[in-house]
């Protein structure tokens, strides 16, 4: 088969690979209809993952059709389309008991697995271990260019930022950074009732994108965010601050941004230490949430996207086939002036 396989820093080549198969009953082997790229992918081209070496096939989110099934496996059989989420979970360990699969303990101590500790998704077919706690079957009336977007994103914005933030009916919040896991929250913070949604961004396409994604304020990000954002909210500050960049700055302004109370829910993967105010931040009772996305809440997207309370298919601007892999990594390595959000990959 054919796969997105990783050569070192910098270095990617669609190319032949053996098979996906078995290795272990408790295995299905998922053909990949669906997939498309995160921004851990780049990281990882750029050497930020030091755990992926040479050879590994790239990708963590899928949808697809099960054609192999290990003896173990009891929920799936050969034909069922599935989506391949970006955690995987064996379902008994303490972490998976305690509803924290990013913290499985069997699967490598750590549920982020595809890509990163073994072959991932961005090939013809994948190996999904504990295929029974980890695949979610799909509901005939969601499509596969909805599906693929609950792998990782539409969660992450949803339980590293609305539901870590404890976003409540008439809470502003503000989302710094309108990529696709800011724009999941600005989309899932409309279903626990936020009045205002005020999306903070550097780039004017992300921000026109936010407004369609449920933002009622928008904010283009400069020396005046932190004023900017207090005006809309009558000087007081919002309710729920969530941080979907990953900078040093962009954590600072969703802190500066919060009022008294409220919470600050960061979600961007961070690379170097930030300094946070503490001597004003102390008095203010406020909390700080941060953590790597379970996504244990895909049940209850895929619930809201067959019934139309979720568009998740406007996550998708770009399609391309396999065979042009190199040009959707080009395209998504420069989204802001492609006006991409998210790539949808597939075979043909
Ligand atoms: N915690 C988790 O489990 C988890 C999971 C997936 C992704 N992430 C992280 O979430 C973050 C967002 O991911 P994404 O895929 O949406 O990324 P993205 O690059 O698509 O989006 C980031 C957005 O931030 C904007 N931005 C850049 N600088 C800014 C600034 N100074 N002020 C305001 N906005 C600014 C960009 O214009 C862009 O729209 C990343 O750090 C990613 O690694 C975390
Ligand atoms: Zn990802
Ligand atoms: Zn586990």
């Amino acid at each position: 088969m054919k796969a997105l396989v990783y050569h070192g820093p910098g270095q990617k080549a669609w190319e032949d690979v053996p098979d996906a198969s078995i290795r272990e009953p408790t295995d299905v082997v998922v053909k990949v209809d669906t997939t498309t790229i995160c921004g851990t992918d780049l990281h990882i081209l750029h050497g930020d993952v030091p755990a992926v070496t040479d050879g590994r096939i790239l990708g963590h989110e899928a949808v697809g059709t099960v054609t192999e099934v290990g003896d173990a496996v009891k929920g799936f059989s050969v034909g069922d389309r599935v989506l391949v989420p970006a955690i995987t979970k064996c379902g008994r360990c303490e972490y998976c008991q305690r509803s924290m699969p990013s913290h499985c303990q069997t699967v490598g101590g750590i549920g982020w697995i595809f890509g990163h500790l073994i072959d991932g998704t961005q090939a013809e077919s994948v190996r999904v271990p504990y295929a029974d706690t980890s695949l979610y079957a799909v509901p005939a009336s969601v499509t596969n260019e909805q599906a693929i977007f609950l792998a990782d994103s539409l969660p992450t914005g949803y339980e590293v930022g609305v539901l870590a933030g404890k976003v409540r009916p008439g809470d502003t919040v503000a989302v710094v950074g309108a990529g696709a896991v800011g724009l999941s929250a600005i989309l899932t913070t409309g279903l626990w009732g936020a009045s205002r949604v005020i999306a903070v961004d550097t780039n004017k396409f992300r921000l026109d994108k936010a407004r369609d994604f449920g933002a009622t304020d928008t904010v283009e990000a400069g020396d005046n965010t932190t004023a900017d954002v207090l005006e809309l909210t009558g000087g007081v500050g919002v309710d729920v601050s969530i941080e979907a960049v990953g900078y040093p700055e962009t954590l600072l302004t969703t802190a500066s941004l919060v009022r008294p109370g409220g919470t600050i829910a960061n979600i961007g993967v961070h690379g170097v230490p930030v300094s946070l105010p503490m001597q004003d931040m102390w008095i203010q009772n406020v909390t700080l949430t941060m953590g790597l996305v379970d996504t244990v809440s895909i049940p209850t997207l895929l619930k809201m996207v067959a019934s139309g309370r979720i568009p998740a298919e406007k996550m998708g601007t770009h399609s391309f086939t396999f065979a042009q892999m190199d040009e959707a990594y080009d395209v998504f390595s420069n989204a802001a002036e492609n006006s991409a959000l998210k790539v949808v990959i597939t075979p043909s």
